[in-house]
């Protein structure tokens, strides 16, 4: 497979903005496509935001940072896919936008090229149906915010060859991150788990259980801290497994188990409420209070990263 230089990401949004970030932070050129010129701009005041936070805590420094910013450009041509040396893909979540897309974009780039997706859990082999070329494409799965937080699924889809996956891997490993192999199901490990929280988070607040405020405090100032530094099972075993397995006998029956989105998430989005991106969602975010909120995010991850990796 070719030797990675230049990255080309398509889809210039929350996520492929930031992983551009983190390429160019490692001396990959980096090309953001997107077929909104919006799009593009608004990743280019993100990036500069994210970096501004970056140099004030000390993460890179002023001189560090622009040379980052100028390893970045943009474009809306499809083009740019005939040079690439890799290619992430972090468009909408929809199979017939990222059909579409891969169905063009494979037949451009070169074949000895490793080709990803960052979807959330669709289905790796049901992308790759398009793909020319499909044993070169696997998942890329980044967690937002790419640029500080450390892990990357990498999903093997059926036809995903193991040099593929290794390139993906490997390709994680330089740009410090913490790849771990997963296998092709819906939502991979990581949404499992983190929808699985949310549906009883939603339950607690649809039942009276809890408020949303209350909800996000429990986990903020209980569970959160726990798993910033131990998995589920390290806690069980610190816990004693005895006293999960006692709990479980009597809540699991207990939990929510709905099968499609319910209470306030459906309520919210189908309001178009989105959250930052539109100024609403659980709580406000006009007049500011959405750039304020990411800094915020920003600066928390990136102290908790520095005590838990350093
Ligand atoms: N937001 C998250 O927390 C998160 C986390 C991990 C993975 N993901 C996944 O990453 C992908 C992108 O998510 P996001 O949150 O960045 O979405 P987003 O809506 O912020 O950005 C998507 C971008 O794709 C562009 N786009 C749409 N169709 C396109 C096309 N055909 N070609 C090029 N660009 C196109 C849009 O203009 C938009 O800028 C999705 O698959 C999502 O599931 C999201």
């Amino acid at each position: 497979m070719r030797e990675i230089k230049k990255i080309v990401i398509a889809g210039a949004g929350t996520m492929g903005s930031s992983m551009g970030q983190t390429f160019a932070k490692f001396g990959y050129d980096v090309v953001l496509y997107d077929i909104f010129p919006a799009a593009l701009e608004k990743a280019k005041n993100l990036i500069t935001l994210n970096q501004k936070t970056e140099v004030s805590e000390g993460i890179v420094t002023q001189a560090e940072s622009d040379a980052l910013l100028k390893r970045i450009s943009y474009t809306g041509e499809m083009e740019a896919f005939k040079t690439a040396d890799f290619v992430v893909e972090a468009v909408l979540e929809k199979m017939d936008v990222k059909h579409k897309f891969w169905e063009e974009a494979s037949r451009l780039v070169g074949e000895d090229v490793v080709l990803a997706s960052n979807t959330s859990g669709l289905s790796i082999t049901k992308i790759a149906e398009v793909i020319h070329k499909p044993e070169r494409f696997g998942g890329m799965h980044w967690i937002n915010p790419p640029h500080i937080i450390r892990l990357i699924e990498v999903i093997q889809g059926e036809k995903t060859s193991d040099e593929a996956a290794g390139v993906i891997r490997d390709l994680a490993l330089k740009v410090e991150k913490k790849p771990v192999i997963v296998k092709d199901a819906p939502g991979f490990a990581l949404n499992r788990i983190q929808l699985a929280i949310l549906r009883e988070c939603l339950h607690i607040v649809d039942t009276g259980i809890a408020s949303p405020e209350a909800v996000d405090d429990v986990m903020k100032y209980g569970l959160g801290l726990r798993y910033a530094c131990l998995g589920p099972f390290e806690v069980c075993d610190l816990g004693g497994l005895d006293i999960f397995n006692n709990i479980a006998s009597y809540l699991f029956a207990d939990l929510c188990d709905k099968k499609e989105p319910f209470g306030m998430l459906a309520d919210r989005a189908s309001k178009g409420q989105f959250g930052v991106k539109n100024g609403a969602g659980f709580y406000d975010y006009s007049d500011g209070k959405d750039e304020a909120k990411i800094q915020y995010r920003d600066e928390m991850f990136t102290k908790l990263a520095k005590c838990l990796y350093e």
